[in-house]
């Protein structure tokens, strides 16, 4: 995708993120937030930050099941606005339900499992938004922080829980975003699971066939060097460029990789590529 398009299709997405934000703003300015205000703003706020989590953990099963790499790019976006939700849901609670009144909801933090849930979830939210930007991937090493990434679905289920215990019986939403959750959740396991015997498969043909002509030591193979599976789901977009590999490819070498895995600068050689984190997500 070309640079504006990238430009334009983010720009769609930052509006259409902030429309659940406007219409309850409107609502708010018009008078029309139900009889129970505190509630239904805590909830709508709730279930979008919900939705907005499993958009971004659906992006990477798009690319393993059908190939669709591109929307990748907007895998960070959609993760900081569920975070930005969830972060309006706490506050309300905090502000106009608790108005700050801190023992009280320490007290519930305890007593109430869904809240207890719902809060923990928050802080492994935090942890990934504060951890998300390219100067993190940096310091903490890309495989590290690839790692540190994984509890994004911690914390999808965390919240699935959160929502499945609060909910009246026999409401069936909760039960829908748990269905996609494990559907998401199977398709990167299934991912997992297929890169594994891939890169395995890979190691060995390159040990048999690379040792067996000369008595140098084995190189790794292409294969077991690059990584199948998609990375985490909040995640600097700039990293998903060569991320667009179906389900058991090998995704190419990046622009400026050489054998060993070091990367030279695309059009001087001679220089290291600053470009470090391009390939293996
Ligand atoms: C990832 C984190 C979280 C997610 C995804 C989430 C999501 C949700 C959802 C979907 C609902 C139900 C909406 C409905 O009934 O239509 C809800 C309700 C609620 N959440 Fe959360 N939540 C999270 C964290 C929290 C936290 C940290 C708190 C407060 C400490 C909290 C407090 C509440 C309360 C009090 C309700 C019930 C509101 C009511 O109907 O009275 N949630 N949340």
């Amino acid at each position: 995708m070309t640079r504006r398009g990238r430009i334009l299709l983010k720009t769609l997405v930052w509006g259409a993120c902030l429309v659940p934000l406007a219409l309850l703003a409107w609502r708010a300015w018009t008078g029309d937030l139900t009889a129970n205000p505190i509630d239904f703003v805590t909830d709508t706020l709730g279930r979008w930050g919900m939705r907005m989590l499993l958009a971004s953990l659906a992006l990477t099963p798009l690319r393993l099941v059908l190939g669709i790499g591109w929307p990748l790019i907007l895998r960070r976006l959609l993760g900081l606005f569920a975070f930005f939700y969830v972060s309006l849901h706490f506050l309300v609670w905090v502000v106009l339900d608790h108005f700050f009144a801190w023992a009280q909801m320490g007290a519930d933090i305890v007593k109430r499992p869904y809240i207890t849930v719902g809060v923990s979830a928050l802080a492994l939210l935090v942890l990934l938004a504060a951890t998300s930007t390219s100067g993190m991937v940096k310091r903490l090493g890309a495989r590290a922080w690839r790692r540190l990434h994984r509890i994004v679905y911690v914390a999808a289920v965390l919240g699935v829980l959160h929502f499945m215990w609060l909910a009246k019986v026999g409401r069936i939403e909760p039960y829908v975003y748990a269905a996609i959750l494990a559907v998401l959740l199977g398709v990167r396991l299934a991912g997992a699971v297929r890169a594994f015997r891939v890169r395995r498969r890979g190691t060995r043909a390159g040990v048999t066939s690379e040792s067996s002509s000369d008595n140098r030591p084995p190189r790794r193979s292409i294969v077991a060097r690059t990584e199948i599976m998609g990375g985490p789901d909040m995640a600097p977009d700039h990293r998903t460029k060569g991320a667009d590999a179906p389900l058991g490819l090998p995704r190419p070498p990046a622009l400026g990789a050489v054998p060993g895995g070091a990367r030279t600068h695309p059009r001087n050689p001679g220089r290291p590529s600053r470009a470090r984190f391009v390939q293996g997500r």
